[in-house]
């Protein structure tokens, strides 16, 4: 018989021997004050933080209108939508953001699903399946629900390098023109804050003939002059078949979403099982989304903050040394290189200083290249900046890790370098 429990704890035993068991954060988000939250310890000892790993980029979460838009929505409609989109559960809410959501980026239709997870998941996995003998191209940094819709298609696969064109090109041309294609890629990779080029991936799209899946999830309401992202911003939303966003991340709520044309829209709402066979959105979320979306489209005031702020983090934290990766987004990675050396710098961060930023480690970036990722927002205030860098700088000087004077990539960590120095 097999022996489960010792095949569970060695599963276990090798993350924790890694230094990458994951240990949750307890938080408890204040409205009205973020970026501040309460944290309790295991001690049960409660005290304030500053958060600085927030994907409620914008702080919408904490808008008193999108609040107040939600309240009506619960003391009007109650609680669930109290079924599937086909079974009672298609509300008033659901039309309006759909609409909503579609005129955002220029396009015809939009459909909400579960999460931005499930809306990559469901449609490249339905999209790749209905088109017969589909070839799909995407990038080795695509997110893993991207990565689970490729595999859930059956659908012959070709990873092309992150952003490069050239390899792309090389693998599509591999293909005649009448074989059905589809790229899928971020505009704004999460991790490393990079843009993709999306202009020179739609011209190989039309060159080839392929289809276009843009994910815009960390783009959307931060950039463009309505916040409909990064092919907003560079004039493109007409040029991608399908964008991808989440209500989750600078639209500070919760659920994901397509658009594209009328057709494809309606394809994927008939055949994608992820969008058929689940409860919908509840409407006091949808009026939240709704409420913030329409604050974003007309105010400028919170992107130009945002993009200060970013910008005033790492401006900060490359005159102190801090290795940072540069990157031309509102993402700021410290670079550490090690798991262990990561998770032991973001502890003391918070339990000696107040300022919160989770270790980012294999595999959600590869090994060697383990970082805290500090996301400013428009409430981050410059104090509270210059209270986080002395606190880094004393972390650096426990560790013994050197401050650098050039660019991270001259500086950056390597494993062997700091083996020792975290035991
Ligand atoms: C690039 C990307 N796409 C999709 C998602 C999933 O979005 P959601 O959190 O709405 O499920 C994430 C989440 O982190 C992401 O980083």
């Amino acid at each position: 018989m097999a022996d489960y429990t010792r095949l569970l704890t060695e599963t276990l035993n090798t993350v924790q021997q890694e230094g990458r068991y994951r240990v949750f954060m307890d938080l408890q988000r204040q409205y009205g004050q973020f970026p501040y939250a309460s944290r309790r310890r295991q001690t049960g000892h409660v005290d304030q933080v500053v958060v600085w790993c927030s994907n409620d980029y914008l702080g919408m979460g904490q808008n008193p209108d999108v609040i107040k838009a939600m309240h009506h929505a619960l003391d009007s409609c109650g609680s669930g939508s109290g079924g599937t989109r086909n079974i009672s559960g298609t509300t008033r809410y659901h039309v309006e953001l759909e609409k909503e959501l579609a005129s955002l980026h220029n396009k015809e239709s939009a459909l909400l699903f579960s999460s931005g997870y499930v809306s990559n998941s469901a449609t490249i996995s339905t999209l790749a399946r209905i088109l017969p003998n589909c070839h799909i191209f995407s990038d080795e940094k695509n997110h893993a629900s991207m990565i689970e819709g490729v595999r859930f298609s059956g659908a012959s696969k070709h990873i092309f390098k992150h952003n490069d064109v050239n390899d792309l090109r090389s693998k599509l041309q591999s293909l005649p023109l009448e074989t059905p294609k589809l790229i899928v890629f971020e505009s704004v990779y999460s991790m490393d804050g990079d843009i993709s080029p999306i202009a020179d991936i739609i011209d190989l799209a039309q060159e080839y003939k392929a289809l276009t899946y843009l994910d815009e999830v960390h783009a959307v309401g931060m950039y463009g002059n309505q916040g409909g992202g990064m092919a907003q911003k560079l004039g493109l939303s007409d040029h991608i078949d399908i964008i991808e966003g989440t209500l989750g991340k600078a639209f500070g709520g919760f659920g994901g979403y397509i658009t594209g044309s009328r057709l494809m829209i309606d394809v994927i709402r008939t055949a994608a099982s992820g969008f058929i066979f689940t409860t919908s959105l509840p409407p006091v979320v949808l009026a939240g989304a709704l409420q913030t979306i329409r604050h974003l489209r007309s105010s400028q005031t919170e992107r130009i903050l945002h993009q200060k702020h970013a910008a005033l983090l790492k401006k900060k934290m490359r005159e102190a040394g801090l290795p940072i990766l540069e990157t031309s987004t509102h993402i700021v990675p410290l670079m550490i290189g090690n798991a262990s050396l990561c998770k032991k710098i973001s502890d003391q961060l918070i339990d000696e200083f107040g300022h919160y930023a989770q270790p980012i480690n294999y595999p959600t970036v590869s090994r060697g290249t383990e970082r805290l990722r500090f996301t400013p927002t428009p409430l981050h205030t410059e104090q509270m900046m210059d209270d986080l860098i002395v606190a880094l700088q004393k972390i650096f000087k426990h560790f013994d890790i050197p401050l650098t004077t050039g660019k991270c990539d001259e500086f950056f960590i390597h494993e062997e370098n700091i083996k020792e120095k975290v035991g």
